[in-house]
């Protein structure tokens, strides 16, 4: 076990990934995190293991469907781990958190009346915005939670006169995919519970890089994504055991009329679930490796939950130092601008996202002259369309958007800067 501070040199020839190079010889650089991580070879030996050995379809008394049962329950309880969520029967997969999100919101609708409200914030993937917009259409009346455009962070003090008896759910991020500010849920979970209304938790940016556990949180739902995390195209919603019960899902006939199956409509990616299992286990593998400084900040949990928390931790701490690297460098730089927390005291409030602008140029011409020296960024709005348009940016292109990894280096940092400055 290492207990000195993480090096990315530790994990990287894990990744085939990152020792690729494109059609000039270059070296690839994946500063597109917060688009898709890259995967560890275990989580591609085990969607192949599947696809190998245990590809059927689900409960039948042959041996390849026994094995994809066995995958099935396997990856529900290592997305529980995961999550620290009660019970694996919370664990609802499906293809991705924009689709579980529509399909779930139309079920809560169904118990809902005309004139019942939800609350969505400015700072949201528009993924955690439109699927409660489209039930305007029945009579809901949505209400938008602002940000201040200084920090990027959300205007927690407006949300007390958006709340009313009539508010059923807040559907709010875990944190921004564009600007990278984490948002403070308990706070916000406690005045949503205080006037009865539910909390949404739009995890998909935050997953890869804070521990999530939904008791601690308090939320009733959260939703993320496996593919921001090290693993395939898997998307996840958690819920509470007895809302799930409650909750009229669209559904099959034939389909359980029991959480988890009552929710998984269809025939599951299989082989994303054996991956899901694998990616789960690189990060616990991380925190079993080198993160035993944390350990006792998560005395209450034990085994994977534990090492889930721990390798996070380790993730977060790196990637913090890292990102701290990068703002010194962009700072350094004439004419960038950067969104969001910048106060180095204050980087625990927000992920290693950088969402920048280099004086007039436009973010999608940044983002074409970096790829045309290997480096991935992701240039305009992300979805995150009400962010960019609260910061007025739209017609001017958005931002480009540098996300860090726990497989970044220093050193990938300095090309970028160095082209950066040179542009
Ligand atoms: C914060 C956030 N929410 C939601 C989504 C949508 O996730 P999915 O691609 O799983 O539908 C993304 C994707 O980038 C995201 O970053």
């Amino acid at each position: 076990m290492k207990s000195s501070l993480f090096d990315p040199s530790y994990v990287r020839p894990l990744f085939p990934a990152l020792s690729e190079t494109d059609e000039k010889a270059q070296p690839l650089i994946f500063f597109d995190g917060p688009g898709g991580t890259q995967v560890p070879q275990s989580v591609i030996d085990a969607m192949s293991d599947y696809l190998r050995r245990r590809n059927a379809n689900v409960h039948a008394p042959f041996t390849t469907s026994q094995r994809t049962d066995a995958t099935v329950a396997a990856a529900h309880q290592a997305m529980a781990d995961f999550l620290n969520a009660p019970s694996p029967d919370e664990i609802i997969f499906g293809p991705n958190m924009t689709t579980l999100t529509f399909a779930f919101s139309r079920a809560l609708a169904r118990t809902w009346q005309p004139g019942d409200e939800v609350i969505v914030t400015r700072l949201d993937h528009d993924a955690n915005i439109a699927p409660w917009l489209a039930l305007e259409e029945q009579g809901i009346v949505v209400r938008h939670l602002d940000f201040d455009p200084e920090d990027c962070t959300l205007r927690l003090d407006e949300l007390g006169s958006l709340l009313n008896d009539r508010t059923r759910l807040v559907a709010v991020g875990g944190a921004s995919n564009a600007v990278g500010t984490v948002n403070p849920i308990q706070a916000i979970v406690r005045m949503a519970h205080d006037v009865g209304a539910q909390v949404l938790v739009d995890a998909v940016h935050l997953a890869p890089h804070q521990g999530i556990d939904v008791q601690q949180l308090g939320c009733d739902f959260l939703a993320c994504s496996v593919y921001k995390f090290y693993g395939p195209h898997v998307g996840v919603l958690w819920g509470r055991y007895d809302q799930l019960v409650r909750l009229p899902a669209y559904k099959v006939r034939p389909s359980p009329d029991l959480p988890p199956g009552k929710w998984m409509t269809g025939t599951q990616n299989h082989e994303g679930l054996a991956g899901t299992v694998a990616a789960i286990d690189y990060i616990a593998t991380v925190g079993r490796e080198y993160g035993s400084a944390y350990a006792a900040a998560y005395s209450g949990l034990q085994g994977r939950r534990l090492h889930l928390k721990q390798g996070l931790a380790v993730m977060q701490a790196y990637e913090q130092r890292l990102f701290a690297y990068l703002l010194d460098g962009l700072e350094s730089i004439p004419g960038v601008r950067i969104f969001g927390i910048t106060a180095r005291d204050r980087l625990h409030e927000r992920t290693p996202t950088a969402a920048i602008r280099l004086r007039d140029i436009r973010p999608e011409e940044l983002c074409r002259r970096l790829a045309l020296h290997g480096i991935a960024t992701y240039a305009g709005h992300m979805y995150a369309l009400a962010v960019i348009e609260r910061l007025g940016l739209l017609e001017a292109g958005g931002v480009l958007r540098i996300g860090l990894s726990h497989y970044n280096t220093q050193a990938e940092v300095d090309t970028l800067l160095n082209l950066l400055s040179d542009l």
